[in-house]
Protein backbone atom coordinates (compact mmCIF):
# COMPACT_ATOMS: atom_id res chain seq x y z
CA UNK A 1 0.00 0.00 0.00
CA UNK A 2 2.62 2.21 0.92
CA UNK A 3 4.24 2.05 -2.76
CA UNK A 4 0.74 2.81 -4.52
CA UNK A 5 0.78 6.02 -2.12
CA UNK A 6 4.16 7.41 -2.69
CA UNK A 7 3.93 6.69 -6.52
CA UNK A 8 0.78 8.56 -6.25
CA UNK A 9 1.71 11.06 -4.38
CA UNK A 10 5.29 12.04 -6.79
CA UNK A 11 3.21 11.70 -9.74
CA UNK A 12 0.56 14.42 -8.77
CA UNK A 13 3.34 16.83 -7.52
CA UNK A 14 4.83 16.11 -10.92
CA UNK A 15 2.19 16.00 -13.27
CA UNK A 16 -0.64 17.77 -10.91
CA UNK A 17 -3.20 20.17 -13.54
CA UNK A 18 -2.95 24.18 -12.88
CA UNK A 19 -6.82 24.73 -11.91
CA UNK A 20 -8.04 27.87 -10.70
CA UNK A 21 -9.85 26.46 -7.08
CA UNK A 22 -6.20 24.47 -6.75
CA UNK A 23 -4.86 28.16 -5.61
CA UNK A 24 -6.62 28.18 -2.74
CA UNK A 25 -7.90 25.55 0.11
CA UNK A 26 -10.77 27.51 0.99
CA UNK A 27 -13.87 25.26 1.54
CA UNK A 28 -16.45 27.57 -0.40
CA UNK A 29 -14.53 27.86 -3.41
CA UNK A 30 -13.77 23.77 -3.28
CA UNK A 31 -16.84 23.21 -2.64
CA UNK A 32 -17.90 25.47 -5.74
CA UNK A 33 -15.33 23.70 -8.14
CA UNK A 34 -16.44 20.25 -7.19
CA UNK A 35 -20.61 20.93 -7.67
CA UNK A 36 -19.19 22.31 -11.00
CA UNK A 37 -17.26 19.53 -11.83
CA UNK A 38 -19.97 17.54 -11.55
CA UNK A 39 -21.77 19.08 -14.41
CA UNK A 40 -19.09 19.65 -16.71
CA UNK A 41 -15.41 18.38 -17.45
CA UNK A 42 -12.47 20.00 -16.29
CA UNK A 43 -10.88 21.48 -18.90
CA UNK A 44 -14.41 23.79 -19.23
CA UNK A 45 -15.28 24.53 -15.45
CA UNK A 46 -12.92 27.17 -15.00
CA UNK A 47 -15.32 29.65 -16.60
CA UNK A 48 -18.10 28.96 -14.52
CA UNK A 49 -15.90 28.77 -11.56
CA UNK A 50 -15.03 32.22 -11.68
CA UNK A 51 -18.48 33.47 -12.82
CA UNK A 52 -20.04 31.81 -9.85
CA UNK A 53 -17.10 32.76 -7.23
CA UNK A 54 -17.27 36.47 -8.61
CA UNK A 55 -20.93 37.07 -8.71
CA UNK A 56 -21.59 35.08 -4.87
CA UNK A 57 -17.36 35.98 -3.34
CA UNK A 58 -18.65 34.21 -0.20
CA UNK A 59 -20.88 32.15 0.93
CA UNK A 60 -22.78 35.02 2.94
CA UNK A 61 -23.48 36.48 -0.73
CA UNK A 62 -24.98 32.95 -1.80
CA UNK A 63 -27.18 32.74 1.05
CA UNK A 64 -28.47 36.30 0.64
CA UNK A 65 -28.58 36.08 -2.78
CA UNK A 66 -32.33 35.75 -4.57
CA UNK A 67 -32.55 32.11 -6.07
CA UNK A 68 -33.18 33.73 -9.60
CA UNK A 69 -29.86 35.04 -9.81
CA UNK A 70 -28.03 31.74 -8.41
CA UNK A 71 -29.94 30.17 -11.54
CA UNK A 72 -28.64 32.40 -13.53
CA UNK A 73 -25.00 32.64 -13.15
CA UNK A 74 -25.82 28.36 -13.07
CA UNK A 75 -27.12 29.10 -16.47
CA UNK A 76 -25.46 26.49 -19.50
CA UNK A 77 -24.67 24.01 -16.69
CA UNK A 78 -27.61 21.96 -16.44
CA UNK A 79 -29.22 19.42 -13.89
CA UNK A 80 -30.66 23.13 -12.03
CA UNK A 81 -31.35 20.91 -8.94
CA UNK A 82 -27.61 21.46 -8.37
CA UNK A 83 -27.71 25.19 -8.16
CA UNK A 84 -30.95 24.91 -5.79
CA UNK A 85 -28.75 22.66 -3.04
CA UNK A 86 -25.67 25.19 -3.75
CA UNK A 87 -28.09 27.65 -2.58
CA UNK A 88 -29.63 25.78 -0.09
CA UNK A 89 -26.40 24.61 1.52
CA UNK A 90 -25.46 27.66 1.48
CA UNK A 91 -28.21 29.27 3.77
CA UNK A 92 -27.87 26.21 5.74
CA UNK A 93 -24.32 27.11 6.74
CA UNK A 94 -25.36 30.36 7.79
CA UNK A 95 -28.25 29.05 9.85
CA UNK A 96 -26.89 25.50 11.54
CA UNK A 97 -22.92 26.81 11.33
CA UNK A 98 -22.67 30.38 12.04
CA UNK A 99 -22.06 30.69 8.74
CA UNK A 100 -18.52 28.52 9.20
CA UNK A 101 -18.00 25.59 6.91
CA UNK A 102 -18.05 22.31 8.47
CA UNK A 103 -15.07 20.15 8.68
CA UNK A 104 -16.12 16.75 9.03
CA UNK A 105 -17.40 14.77 6.11
CA UNK A 106 -20.04 13.56 8.48
CA UNK A 107 -21.59 17.04 9.70
CA UNK A 108 -20.66 17.94 5.34
CA UNK A 109 -22.81 15.14 4.14
CA UNK A 110 -26.19 16.40 6.58
CA UNK A 111 -26.28 19.41 3.73
CA UNK A 112 -28.64 19.98 0.39
CA UNK A 113 -26.53 18.48 -1.90
CA UNK A 114 -23.78 17.17 -0.09
CA UNK A 115 -23.40 13.79 -1.14
CA UNK A 116 -20.32 11.39 -0.13
CA UNK A 117 -18.12 11.99 -3.00
CA UNK A 118 -18.56 16.15 -2.39
CA UNK A 119 -17.60 16.03 1.48
CA UNK A 120 -14.79 13.78 1.29
CA UNK A 121 -13.69 16.15 -1.47
CA UNK A 122 -14.12 18.91 0.44
CA UNK A 123 -13.16 17.72 3.76
CA UNK A 124 -9.79 16.14 2.51
CA UNK A 125 -8.98 19.15 0.59
CA UNK A 126 -9.85 21.64 2.77
CA UNK A 127 -9.59 20.21 5.89
CA UNK A 128 -7.27 17.10 5.76
CA UNK A 129 -9.80 14.26 6.62
CA UNK A 130 -8.71 11.39 5.89
CA UNK A 131 -11.57 10.06 3.75
CA UNK A 132 -11.57 8.73 0.26
CA UNK A 133 -13.21 10.61 -2.48
CA UNK A 134 -14.48 8.40 -4.82
CA UNK A 135 -15.35 9.59 -8.64
CA UNK A 136 -15.73 7.88 -11.56
CA UNK A 137 -11.76 8.35 -11.77
CA UNK A 138 -11.13 6.21 -8.50
CA UNK A 139 -13.66 3.91 -9.77
CA UNK A 140 -12.37 3.11 -12.48
CA UNK A 141 -8.62 3.10 -11.37
CA UNK A 142 -9.55 0.66 -8.73
CA UNK A 143 -11.61 -1.67 -10.60
CA UNK A 144 -8.45 -2.35 -12.76
CA UNK A 145 -5.94 -2.17 -10.24
CA UNK A 146 -7.95 -5.29 -8.69
CA UNK A 147 -8.87 -6.11 -12.14
CA UNK A 148 -12.77 -6.50 -10.51
CA UNK A 149 -15.20 -8.45 -12.63
CA UNK A 150 -18.52 -7.46 -10.98
CA UNK A 151 -20.30 -4.53 -12.04
CA UNK A 152 -19.27 -1.17 -10.22
CA UNK A 153 -22.45 -0.45 -9.40
CA UNK A 154 -23.14 -3.75 -7.30
CA UNK A 155 -23.20 -2.76 -3.31
CA UNK A 156 -20.00 -5.85 -3.47
CA UNK A 157 -18.13 -4.56 -6.02
CA UNK A 158 -18.83 -0.89 -4.76
CA UNK A 159 -17.51 -2.00 -1.18
CA UNK A 160 -14.54 -3.29 -2.24
CA UNK A 161 -13.65 -0.24 -4.23
CA UNK A 162 -14.15 2.03 -1.16
CA UNK A 163 -12.61 -0.17 1.08
CA UNK A 164 -9.58 -0.24 -1.25
CA UNK A 165 -9.47 3.06 -1.64
CA UNK A 166 -9.27 4.27 1.90
CA UNK A 167 -6.61 1.96 2.37
CA UNK A 168 -4.37 3.05 0.07
CA UNK A 169 -5.21 6.72 0.96
CA UNK A 170 -2.36 8.70 2.66
CA UNK A 171 -3.01 9.79 5.89
CA UNK A 172 -0.85 12.96 5.74
CA UNK A 173 -1.61 14.52 2.33
CA UNK A 174 -5.39 12.73 1.86
CA UNK A 175 -6.51 16.24 -0.01
CA UNK A 176 -3.45 15.94 -2.77
CA UNK A 177 -3.76 12.00 -2.61
CA UNK A 178 -7.52 12.01 -3.83
CA UNK A 179 -6.57 14.98 -6.68
CA UNK A 180 -3.82 12.60 -7.72
CA UNK A 181 -6.17 9.43 -8.43
CA UNK A 182 -8.46 12.14 -10.11
CA UNK A 183 -5.51 13.65 -12.24
CA UNK A 184 -4.15 10.28 -13.22
CA UNK A 185 -7.78 8.91 -14.10
CA UNK A 186 -8.45 11.69 -16.02
CA UNK A 187 -5.00 12.00 -17.71
CA UNK A 188 -3.71 8.25 -17.71
CA UNK A 189 -5.95 5.97 -16.88
CA UNK A 190 -8.67 7.21 -19.43
CA UNK A 191 -11.46 5.36 -20.25
CA UNK A 192 -11.14 4.22 -23.65
CA UNK A 193 -7.17 4.16 -24.15
CA UNK A 194 -5.29 3.99 -20.99
CA UNK A 195 -1.58 4.90 -21.20
CA UNK A 196 -0.54 2.21 -19.58
CA UNK A 197 3.07 2.67 -20.26
CA UNK A 198 3.06 5.66 -18.59
CA UNK A 199 1.02 4.88 -15.54
CA UNK A 200 3.16 5.39 -12.12
CA UNK A 201 1.14 1.71 -11.03
CA UNK A 202 2.12 0.21 -13.82
CA UNK A 203 4.25 -2.20 -12.08
CA UNK A 204 1.29 -3.50 -9.80
CA UNK A 205 -2.13 -2.96 -11.52
CA UNK A 206 -3.73 -6.44 -12.06
CA UNK A 207 -5.50 -5.62 -15.49
CA UNK A 208 -2.66 -4.31 -17.08
CA UNK A 209 -0.81 -7.95 -15.78
CA UNK A 210 -4.10 -9.63 -17.40
CA UNK A 211 -4.31 -7.19 -20.42
CA UNK A 212 -7.92 -6.63 -19.13
CA UNK A 213 -7.61 -2.72 -18.64
CA UNK A 214 -10.25 -2.59 -22.00
CA UNK A 215 -12.65 -4.41 -20.01
CA UNK A 216 -12.76 -2.73 -16.81
CA UNK A 217 -14.73 -1.17 -15.36
CA UNK A 218 -17.45 -3.28 -15.47
CA UNK A 219 -20.66 -1.30 -16.08
CA UNK A 220 -24.64 -2.12 -16.00
CA UNK A 221 -26.20 -1.32 -18.67
CA UNK A 222 -27.93 1.67 -18.41
CA UNK A 223 -31.68 2.45 -18.25
CA UNK A 224 -32.75 3.81 -21.86
CA UNK A 225 -33.12 7.70 -21.62
CA UNK A 226 -37.10 8.24 -22.00
CA UNK A 227 -38.28 10.13 -25.24
CA UNK A 228 -40.77 13.48 -24.79
CA UNK A 229 -42.15 14.94 -27.28
CA UNK A 230 -42.78 19.17 -27.24
CA UNK A 231 -44.44 21.54 -28.85
CA UNK A 232 -43.02 25.08 -27.95
CA UNK A 233 -44.97 27.98 -28.86
CA UNK A 234 -43.79 31.39 -29.85
CA UNK A 235 -46.19 33.83 -28.57
CA UNK A 236 -45.36 37.23 -30.10
CA UNK A 237 -47.69 40.46 -29.17
CA UNK A 238 -45.88 44.03 -29.80
CA UNK A 239 -42.56 42.93 -30.14
CA UNK A 240 -42.88 40.63 -26.67
CA UNK A 241 -42.65 37.22 -26.26
CA UNK A 242 -44.60 35.11 -23.59
CA UNK A 243 -42.49 32.82 -21.44
CA UNK A 244 -43.99 31.02 -18.21
CA UNK A 245 -42.28 29.95 -15.19
CA UNK A 246 -41.94 26.14 -14.75
CA UNK A 247 -43.87 24.71 -11.24
CA UNK A 248 -42.60 22.02 -8.99
CA UNK A 249 -41.76 18.79 -10.34
CA UNK A 250 -41.35 19.95 -13.82
CA UNK A 251 -36.67 18.84 -14.12
CA UNK A 252 -36.78 22.89 -15.18
CA UNK A 253 -38.56 23.59 -11.51
CA UNK A 254 -38.38 27.98 -11.55
CA UNK A 255 -36.73 28.44 -14.69
CA UNK A 256 -38.45 30.19 -17.91
CA UNK A 257 -39.25 28.66 -20.63
CA UNK A 258 -41.91 29.02 -23.87
CA UNK A 259 -45.21 28.08 -23.56
CA UNK A 260 -45.37 23.90 -24.91
CA UNK A 261 -47.81 21.18 -25.21
CA UNK A 262 -46.55 17.74 -24.58
CA UNK A 263 -46.95 14.57 -26.46
CA UNK A 264 -46.94 11.36 -25.33
CA UNK A 265 -46.06 9.46 -28.47
CA UNK A 266 -44.27 10.16 -31.45
CA UNK A 267 -47.31 9.84 -33.59
CA UNK A 268 -49.64 12.05 -31.90
CA UNK A 269 -46.46 15.06 -31.60
CA UNK A 270 -45.43 14.09 -35.45
CA UNK A 271 -49.67 14.31 -36.22
CA UNK A 272 -50.11 17.56 -34.37
CA UNK A 273 -47.22 19.27 -36.12
CA UNK A 274 -48.78 18.28 -39.62
CA UNK A 275 -51.89 20.41 -38.61
CA UNK A 276 -49.46 23.54 -38.24
CA UNK A 277 -48.20 25.61 -40.72
CA UNK A 278 -45.97 27.94 -38.87
CA UNK A 279 -43.31 25.64 -38.01
CA UNK A 280 -40.20 27.34 -36.72
CA UNK A 281 -37.89 24.26 -35.81
CA UNK A 282 -39.00 21.19 -37.44
CA UNK A 283 -38.80 18.24 -34.79
CA UNK A 284 -35.37 18.16 -33.56
CA UNK A 285 -33.74 16.69 -30.66
CA UNK A 286 -31.51 17.54 -27.33
CA UNK A 287 -30.34 15.06 -25.21
CA UNK A 288 -30.24 15.55 -21.28
CA UNK A 289 -28.59 12.85 -19.49
CA UNK A 290 -32.17 10.94 -18.75
CA UNK A 291 -34.62 12.73 -21.27
CA UNK A 292 -34.59 12.77 -25.21
CA UNK A 293 -36.26 15.53 -25.84
CA UNK A 294 -38.23 15.78 -29.40
CA UNK A 295 -39.29 19.11 -29.88
CA UNK A 296 -40.57 21.34 -32.25
CA UNK A 297 -41.13 25.03 -32.44
CA UNK A 298 -43.84 26.73 -33.72
CA UNK A 299 -45.55 30.41 -33.66
CA UNK A 300 -48.80 30.43 -32.18
CA UNK A 301 -51.74 32.73 -33.95
CA UNK A 302 -53.02 32.55 -30.50
CA UNK A 303 -53.27 36.24 -28.72
CA UNK A 304 -53.79 35.75 -25.18
CA UNK A 305 -54.13 39.80 -23.26
CA UNK A 306 -50.87 41.13 -23.00
CA UNK A 307 -51.53 41.97 -19.56
CA UNK A 308 -51.09 38.20 -18.10
CA UNK A 309 -48.13 36.27 -18.10
CA UNK A 310 -44.84 37.12 -18.54
CA UNK A 311 -44.04 38.92 -21.78
CA UNK A 312 -40.46 40.07 -22.48
CA UNK A 313 -38.21 41.44 -24.77
CA UNK A 314 -35.69 39.13 -26.73
CA UNK A 315 -33.24 40.51 -24.31
CA UNK A 316 -34.78 39.87 -21.53
CA UNK A 317 -35.39 36.35 -22.25
CA UNK A 318 -31.40 35.78 -22.52
CA UNK A 319 -31.28 37.39 -19.05
CA UNK A 320 -33.69 35.49 -17.45
CA UNK A 321 -32.72 31.52 -15.86
CA UNK A 322 -33.52 29.65 -18.23
CA UNK A 323 -33.06 25.87 -19.85
CA UNK A 324 -30.14 25.95 -22.25
CA UNK A 325 -32.88 25.01 -25.00
CA UNK A 326 -34.29 28.24 -24.79
CA UNK A 327 -30.80 30.81 -26.28
CA UNK A 328 -30.45 27.84 -28.74
CA UNK A 329 -33.98 27.90 -30.54
CA UNK A 330 -33.84 31.99 -30.20
CA UNK A 331 -30.59 32.00 -32.05
CA UNK A 332 -32.30 28.99 -34.63
CA UNK A 333 -34.69 31.64 -35.38
CA UNK A 334 -33.47 34.47 -34.75
CA UNK A 335 -34.20 35.81 -38.44
CA UNK A 336 -37.54 34.16 -38.71
CA UNK A 337 -38.81 36.19 -36.10
CA UNK A 338 -37.44 39.35 -36.74
CA UNK A 339 -40.10 40.72 -39.49
CA UNK A 340 -42.87 39.29 -36.63
CA UNK A 341 -41.87 41.72 -34.18
N1 LIG B 1 -12.83 16.38 -10.77
C1 LIG B 1 -13.65 16.76 -9.77
N2 LIG B 1 -12.99 17.36 -8.79
C2 LIG B 1 -11.71 17.39 -9.17
C3 LIG B 1 -10.53 17.88 -8.58
N3 LIG B 1 -10.57 18.49 -7.39
N4 LIG B 1 -9.39 17.70 -9.25
C4 LIG B 1 -9.40 17.09 -10.44
N5 LIG B 1 -10.45 16.63 -11.04
C5 LIG B 1 -11.61 16.76 -10.42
Amino acid sequence: MANIQRAILSWYDQNKRELPWRTSKNPYFIWISEVVLQQTRVDQGAPFFYRLTSLFPSIEDLASADEKDVLLAWKGLGYYSRARNLHKAARQIMEMHDGVFPTKHTELIKLAGIGGYTAAAISSISFNEPVAAIDGNVVRIVSRLLDLPGPVESAQTAKVIKEFANEILSINRPGDFNQGLMDLGSLICTPKSPACTECPLMEVCLARANNSQHLRPVKKPKKKAVNRFLIFKILINQGKILMEQQQKGSIWENLYLFPFDEHHSEEAFLSKLDLENKVLIDPSLHVLSHQRLNYAVLVSENKPPIMHGNWLSLDEIYDLPTPILVPRILTRIENQLAPLF
